[in-house]
C-alpha cells in the first residue's frame, strides 16, 4: 500500500478509526473526516504519522450536507497528489436519526430522509469526487460500509437497514458504470460490532447477548474485524472483485 492514499469518512471512532490505523500500518497515506471530534481527529492524525511514518490528515465533514465533500476534496488535493481508495463509513446518530431509528409504527419521513442523505447521498457525492481523482491514475477502489441489519431483522433498525440495502444497490450501479475507469466498487457488510453506534441502541445489552449466542465464534464483533475485508478490496488480490457485498458477521446472519 506504500505510496497509495485512502480517504475515509468518520475516522475518529469505531470502525473508521480501526480502518485508518490498518491502512497506515500497511504503509498507505490516510485522509479521514471528522464531525464533532476535531481534537480527537488531530490527535489520531499525529499518532498515525508518528507510529507509521505516513502522511495523515483530518478534515471536517457533515454527511447531512453531502455537498461538503467538494470542500473536503479541495483540502485533500492540497495535501495529497493521488486518491487510490475511498471508503464511505461515517454514520449519523442521536437527534438526527429521531424518526428513523425505532419501531416501524414510529418511523417518520424526516428521520428516514436524514438517514438516506447520510448513507446514500453521502456515498454518491463522496464516490463521485473520489472517482474524478482516481481516473487519471488508472483506477482505484471504492467501498461503502454496510450492515447485516439489511438482511436480518434487527429491532429499531428499519431506517438504517433499508438505507443500507439501498446503498448496496447504489454500489452495484456505481460498479457497473465506473469499471471503465478501472474503478472497483464494493460494500463491506458487518454484523453487530461493539462501537458507540451499537452502544446507542436502547437494548444494547440484549443485542450483545443475542450476537454472542448466535455467532458460532461466540463473541461480539470488534471494529478491527472489518479492516481485513477493506484491505483485501483495496489490494491487487481483489482485482476482479466489483459490485459485491462482502459479509463479515461472525456467522450471525445464517443462525
Ligand atoms: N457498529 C456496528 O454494529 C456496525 C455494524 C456494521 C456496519 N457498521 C457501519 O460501519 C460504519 C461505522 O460505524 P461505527 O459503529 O464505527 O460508528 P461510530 O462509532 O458511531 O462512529 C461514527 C463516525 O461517524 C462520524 N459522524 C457522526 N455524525 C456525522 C455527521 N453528521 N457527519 C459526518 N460524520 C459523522 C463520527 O465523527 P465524530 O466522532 O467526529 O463525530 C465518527 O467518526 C457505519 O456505516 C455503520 O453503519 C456498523
Amino acid at each position: 500500500m506504500q505510496g497509495k492514499t485512502l480517504l475515509i469518512s468518520g475516522g475518529t471512532r469505531g470502525i473508521g478509526k480501526a480502518i485508518v490505523y490498518a491502512f497506515a500500518k500497511e504503509g498507505a497515506n490516510v485522509a479521514f473526516t471528522y464531525n464533532s471530534n476535531a481534537d480527537v481527529a488531530k490527535e489520531i492524525a499525529k499518532d498515525v504519522e508518528a507510529q507509521y511514518g505516513v502522511t495523515c490528515r483530518a478534515y471536517p465533514l457533515n454527511i447531512l450536507q453531502p455537498e461538503e465533500y467538494k470542500d473536503v476534496f479541495k483540502l485533500f488535493d492540497a495535501d495529497f497528489d493521488r486518491c487510490d481508495f475511498f471508503i464511505s463509513n461515517a454514520i449519523i446518530s442521536g437527534r438526527a436519526v429521531v424518526g428513523g431509528f425505532g419501531p416501524f409504527m414510529r418511523l417518520k419521513p424526516k428521520g428516514l430522509n436524514n438517514i438516506w442523505t447520510a448513507t446514500v447521498d453521502a456515498f454518491v457525492v463522496g464516490a463521485q469526487e473520489a472517482a474524478k481523482r482516481m481516473e487519471p491514475n488508472g483506477g482505484g477502489s471504492i467501498i461503502s460500509m454496510s450492515s447485516t441489519g439489511n438482511l436480518v431483522y434487527t429491532p429499531n433498525y428499519a431506517g438504517h437497514g433499508s438505507n443500507k440495502a439501498a446503498v448496496e444497490a447504489m454500489v452495484r450501479y456505481a460498479a457497473a458504470e465506473l469499471g471503465g475507469m478501472g474503478i472497483r466498487v464494493n460494500a463491506v457488510s458487518g454484523g453487530p460490532i461493539d462501537t458507540d453506534a451499537l452502544r446507542a441502541f436502547p437494548n444494547y445489552e440484549e443485542v450483545k447477548a443475542e450476537v454472542i449466542a448466535r455467532s458460532p465464534l461466540s463473541r461480539m464483533g470488534e471494529a478491527e474485524d472489518l479492516t481485513g475485508a477493506c484491505l483485501f478490496l483495496c489490494s491487487k488480490a481483489a482485482s476482479w472483485v466489483t459490485g459485491q457485498t462482502i459479509v463479515v458477521d461472525g456467522g450471525t446472519t445464517f443462525q
